[in-house]
């Protein structure tokens, strides 16, 4: 299968971590998410280990919350001592809500708004991310009212294409994201914030996109931080100490995608970064990075019901599930990858080509099209692997339809990690 925690059992159904999917779909209802926490887990600790070994003890990771922001997997988080990245009061409410230590986390955004601001400097945010100098005056401002001196980090983009989809591309010199480093203007950034009295430059970041398979521009991105570095010492006689390289490793969501070695790829990263430190005389900043699609992606799978079939011979076949883009945009936004399979009936023969279509008043929503899966009928379980990145996190109630459960699945046992959505829940803010 896709990935090693997927099987098939003796009655043709699909498994995962060792749970029989139909059996799921039976106690819990459809649309649902499957997370397998050992997969989480294990991901965590490769990136972990991985960082301790190649870049030094002080070395870590943090989980990008963009991916899946939920209180469960910021347990998971603080559990495997990781740290966090967050983008809204809303990701930082939820970690909070856990007891989540956030000295150690990194507050992103390209608008954080003053109620952003106001709310992470109360809460203890370790690190600010800066995306642009407004933002810098009005954090030194706030830092300075509330008499504290925030750690502030630099976002900024070195310059790189990684070739990924358009929409998820970050590190491009004409980014919405960052400070340009090829313009000058990240070394006017970084004049500026020295002489800010409220805040302390601790280090750079960058992060040049996502499900990236190719290893060279994250090489080239580290490589060119460091000499950006070297360049900062030399310049205004200061030492960064914090590197954050941001996320971006690619997932395997369809046979012919590699499954790649993340610990190597952290591996031939500390090369380039190891060589460039000690052809620059400095010393090794902690390298940080955020990934989010590869912690949790392959953890989790979708389970439909199948409505039911549309066949418009000469032209295509429809098969009809009852979720769709309000629980995963992704086909809809990107044309995204993922591997179909008919959950209740794996062993059959996987002869009928169809499009995948949700329950929305929306041509576009569908979930994948051309795939093939045995011919299903109304009441078989469909499954959509590789979703636990940016479905959860993307999911809207449109048309009014609520957001799935998300099972997690440990120690041989299943359990709902987030609840339902409940008609009442829709209407719960209307007047
Ligand atoms: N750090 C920063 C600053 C980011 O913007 C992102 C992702 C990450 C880390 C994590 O990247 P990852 O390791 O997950 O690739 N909604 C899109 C993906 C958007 C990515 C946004 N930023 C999708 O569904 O593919």
């Amino acid at each position: 299968m896709l990935h090693e925690n997927l099987s098939v059992n003796e009655m043709g159904h699909l498994c995962i971590a060792g749970k029989d999917t139909v059996d799921l779909a039976k106690k819990y209802g459809t649309p649902l998410m499957v997370m397998d926490e050992n997969r989480v887990r294990r991901n965590m600790r490769i990136y972990k280990d991985a960082m301790k070994k190649h870049f030094g003890e002080k070395s870590y990771p943090l989980f990008a919350s963009k991916s899946f922001s939920c209180k469960y997997i910021y347990r998971l988080a603080k559990d495997e001592n990781i740290g966090i990245d967050l983008v809204s009061s809303g990701e930082l409410y939820t970690a909070l809500s856990t007891g989540f230590d956030v000295s150690k986390a990194f507050l992103h955004g390209n608008n954080k708004t003053d109620f952003d601001i106001n709310y992470a400097m109360e809460s203890g945010v370790g690190y600010f991310v800066v995306d642009n100098l407004t933002e810098l005056d009005r954090i030194d401002e706030m830092a300075g009212e509330k008499g504290i001196i925030q750690k502030v980090i630099l976002r900024l983009t070195p310059g790189i294409d990684p070739h990924t989809h358009a929409a998820i591309v970050t590190g491009r010199v004409d980014s919405k994201f960052g400070i340009a480093i090829e313009t000058g203007q990240a070394d006017e950034a970084v004049s500026y914030t020295l002489k800010k009295k409220n805040v302390r430059l601790c280090g750079f970041h960058c992060h040049i996109g996502s499900q990236i398979f190719d290893i060279k521009p994250f090489c080239d991105a580290s490589e060119i931080m460091i000499k950006y570095i070297s360049h900062i010492k030399e310049k205004f006689d200061y030492a960064i100490e914090i590197l954050n390289l941001g996320g971006g490793f690619g997932v395997k969501y369809i046979d012919s995608q590699p499954e790649l070695d993340y610990e190597e790829f952290i591996r031939l990263i500390s090369v380039y970064i190891h060589n460039e430190v000690k052809r620059a005389g400095i010393d090794m900043p902690t390298v940080v990075m955020e990934p989010g699609r590869s912690l949790v992606a392959d953890s989790t799978l979708t389970l439909y019901t199948v409505g039911g079939t549309k066949e418009i011979p000469g032209f295509k076949n429809y098969v009809s599930v009852d979720g769709g883009m309000p629980d995963n945009p992704r086909y809809a936004l990107y044309q995204s990858d993922y591997t179909v399979c008919l959950a209740s009936k794996m062993n059959e023969k996987a002869d009928f080509e169809c499009t995948v279509a949700g329950r929305c008043c929306e041509s576009g929503d569908l979930l994948q099209e051309n795939v093939l899966i045995p011919r299903p009928v109304r009441g078989d379980i469909l499954s959509v692997l590789v979703t636990g990145a940016y479905n959860y996190s993307m999911a809207s109630n449109y048309n009014r339809i609520p957001r799935p459960c998300v099972v997690g699945i440990a120690n041989e046992e299943d359990f709902v990690v987030i609840k339902r959505e409940t008609l009442e829940d829709l209407v719960k803010n209307d007047i």
